[in-house]
């Protein structure tokens, strides 16, 4: 009897080491992501000057002031930054393609060590290479892999364990083929470089949680895959000027549903894909389906084995009310916390931001949302 009950141990013991060594080390780190926050103004390309590249958008002074957000966002409970930075902007348009602007360099330099100063993951996530579409010699993939291949040499010597690199946000304007073989191209030159640094890669058609879902891992294991999730999307983005026809004029949009009264229609939305999800918007705000939405994205990353992260989403405060705003973030971290799946906000500073009104306090009924995730993510423990 005792030789049995020492024999079922032992085979207990090597079950349970053996999950353990099953982890991978992005899976490890994906682990320590937990709630993450993004600070945007390194992505700001649309303050430069369009005939110069974009090149003099970021000023010094304004990324200083950006210092001491990273303590904030830390104080405030987040572990992981993920840092939108257009690099693209400081990059020459033509071979050999130099880096021309030495004081952007410097200040997405500081803000990745503002992180890691404040013990924070750092995300360095390439936004806009392509800009606004009007320069099409940007967004050629070879000068992306040239991105890469210049921004790993910046960063090769960062802590892996601090410093994740996230390829290219929003891919979009490219088929899944074509982005896959772009971003096997960048993995080559990042990997030459950069061997043990996590990579974190979403796919085609704006890191969508559909395009994840029916795309495959890549070979490269130390990966986490991102997907952005900004559903009901009439309702995160009503008032936004950069997101499509009808959505300026939006208003008064409720998360839930709200059964009082219809959304009204903007003119400028008539016809539009922003008409058809007015119209089913009673469906798009359902939280049940929400919910299946949010499980899928999970579902792929057990049935493949890697980790996933949802690395934007959030609300614009222009129109939405702050209730709605807040029920949304609630909804959204009680299920992410369920579902065990770290995340981050869009954005710290700026329209989509979690403070009350006039103040960099995130507000009682955002911080409510917030705890939802731990509790959630607590019992999950137990
Ligand atoms: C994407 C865009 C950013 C925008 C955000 C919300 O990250 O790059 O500019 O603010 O989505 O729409």
């Amino acid at each position: 009897m005792k030789k049995f009950i020492l024999f079922n141990l032992v085979l207990i013991l090597l079950s349970v080491t053996s999950v353990i060594a099953q982890k991978s080390i992005a899976h490890k780190r994906a682990e320590k992501m937990d709630l993450g926050m993004n600070l945007s103004y390194l992505d700001h390309y649309w303050s430069g000057t369009k005939s110069k590249n974009f090149s003099d958008f970021a000023k010094v002074e304004e990324a200083n002031k950006r210092k001491k957000m990273f303590a904030g966002i830390k104080k405030a409970g987040f572990s992981t930054v993920r840092i939108p930075i257009c690099f693209s902007a400081w990059m020459d348009l033509k071979r050999p393609y130099n880096w021309n602007n030495e004081k952007g360099l410097k200040m997405a330099d500081n803000f990745v060590k503002w992180a890691v100063e404040n013990d924070l993951i750092a995300i360095i996530d390439l936004h806009h290479t392509e800009f606004d579409n009007s320069i099409p010699e940007a967004k050629n993939p070879e000068r992306t892999v040239n991105l890469w291949l210049k921004i790993a040499e910046r960063y090769k010597n960062t802590d892996p364990e601090k410093v994740f690199f996230e390829l290219r946000n929003e891919p979009r304007d490219i088929t899944a083929e074509a982005w896959r073989w772009e971003a096997k191209e960048i993995m080559k030159v990042v990997r030459k470089v950069a061997p043990k640094h996590t990579l974190v890669v979403g796919f085609h058609d704006w890191n969508g949680r559909k395009a994840m879902i029916d795309s495959k891992p890549f070979e490269d294991k130390n990966i986490i895959y991102t997907f952005h999730y900004y559903d009901p999307f009439i309702f995160t983005h009503q008032g936004a000027t950069w997101a499509g026809a009808g959505l300026p004029e939006l208003r008064g949009v409720e998360f839930p549903d709200s059964k009082k009264s219809p959304i009204k229609t903007p003119k400028t939305a008539k016809g539009t894909w922003v008409e058809t999800r007015i119209n089913a918007y009673k469906k798009d705000a359902n939280t049940k389906k929400m919910f299946t939405d949010l499980k899928e994205a999970k579902d792929w990353s057990k049935k493949h084995n890697v980790p996933i992260f949802m690395g934007e989403f959030g609300s614009y405060n222009k129109f939405a009310s702050e209730e709605s705003r807040c029920r949304h973030a609630k909804f959204v971290y009680t299920a992410t916390g369920k579902l065990d799946i770290p995340s981050a906000w869009w954005e710290w500073n700026g329209g989509f931001n979690m403070f009350e009104k006039g103040t960099s306090k995130i507000s009682k009924c955002m911080q409510e949302a917030l705890d939802s995730y731990k509790l959630e993510k607590s019992k999950l423990k137990k």
